[in-house]
């Protein structure tokens, strides 16, 4: 739909875009995805909300997009999403100073740690990446219901289609962990987080959108090691065997982070999305199921409606807030 691909960058998606007087609220900005979004959307005038845990990587994100944007409209705020507690207090004082929000993008992520477990006893991924923006999210609707054409993008990843939620045992109480897995149902969850969220929003004009960036040279890698690289390539070689693809040994493709950004870019404005509430989004382009999950392909398991309700009654269970958006 929109002539945008795999190598399509986050500045191209904002050609002659002024974005001047929109807030945008965006988790994980303090590296990769996060802060290249953060660089593109202030070049074109937004404030911009940079949300991260650790100030002193954060203020150094900020510096470098500074050097390229000397007038950015930075604001940097402190909260750690594998802690309900510094979320509510971030939420609590964000609110307080600020009545609106345009839009809010869930970028944050942990991919492929050992077995750990977040201030609250969630393991760790699933925490971090899911209960946490739940939270978060949901704490933000008022100011969010108060926004221009507000929209909230959740970042997923390819790696959805490693394993659907579990939600008798989302935290891995009885069932041995897998750091694989354990990423795949987080990111299965942003998925369906995605969808009850436009099915609860999109009558009062909040459109939300889970995005695929591809796969991109950052921190996320952090805890990968020799073995959990040598699943993901056997995951990959397996995948490319099962679709009768040549295996021309190549991997994965990796995308430099101005085109791993862009998808998340295109989330967030791109006007012509706005018939396509609640979309998998993956190289600028609407999601396919079934297709490659490397770019925009995506499993049936994360677009259940079902799984995506009984999901958000875990979540309030587990934060133990009940939420009703759109009466926010
Ligand atoms: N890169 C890829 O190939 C790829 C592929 C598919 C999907 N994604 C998704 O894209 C998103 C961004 O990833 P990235 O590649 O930009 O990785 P990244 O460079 O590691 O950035 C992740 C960001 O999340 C923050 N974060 C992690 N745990 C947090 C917590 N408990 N509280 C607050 N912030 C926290 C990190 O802060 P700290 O540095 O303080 O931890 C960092 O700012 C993730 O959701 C990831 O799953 C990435």
């Amino acid at each position: 739909m929109s002539g945008y691909g795999f190598e399509t960058t986050t500045d191209e998606i904002l050609d002659g875009v002024d974005l001047t007087g929109r807030r945008f609220v965006v988790t994980g900005a303090s590296s990769g995805l996060g802060e290249e979004t953060c660089r593109a959307l202030a070049a074109r005038g937004a404030t911009i909300s940079m949300l991260a845990r650790n100030r002193e990587k954060t203020q150094a994100a900020a510096a470098r997009i500074r050097e390229t944007v000397p007038d950015a409209r930075l604001e940097i705020h402190d909260v750690d999403l594998a802690d309900l507690a510094s979320i509510r207090t971030f939420t609590d004082a964000y609110l307080a100073d600020h009545d609106a929000i345009d839009v809010l993008v869930n970028n944050a992520g942990v991919m492929c740690c050992p077995l750990s477990r977040t201030a609250d006893g969630f393991e760790m991924q699933f925490g971090t990446n899911h209960v946490g923006h739940f939270l978060l999210t949901n704490r933000l609707l008022p100011a969010l219901l108060r926004g221009r054409e507000p929209r909230i993008v959740n970042l997923s990843s390819g790696g959805h289609s490693i394993a659907n939620v579990d939600l008798e045992d989302p935290n891995y109480e009885s069932n041995d962990y897998d750091p694989w897995e354990a990423y795949g149902r987080s990111k299965t969850a942003n998925v369906l987080f995605t969808i009850e969220l436009a099915r609860h929003l999109g009558p009062h004009g909040v459109l939300c959108f889970a995005v695929h960036p591809g796969a991109i040279m950052t921190d996320l890698g952090r805890h990968l090691t020799a073995e959990t690289i040598g699943q993901m390539m056997e995951r990959t070689k397996q995948r490319k065997d099962d679709a009768g693809e040549t295996d021309d040994g190549g991997g994965m493709p990796f995308k430099p982070v101005e085109a791993g950004a862009a998808t998340q870019v295109w989330a967030a404005t791109a006007p012509e999305l706005a018939a396509h509430n609640g979309a998998y989004l993956g190289d600028c382009q609407l999601g396919v199921e079934g297709a490659n999950p490397t770019h925009r392909g995506y499993a049936s398991w994360a677009r259940d409606a079902d799984t995506a309700r009984r999901l958000w009654e875990l979540s309030e269970k587990l934060v133990g807030e009940t939420f009703s958006p759109g009466r926010a």
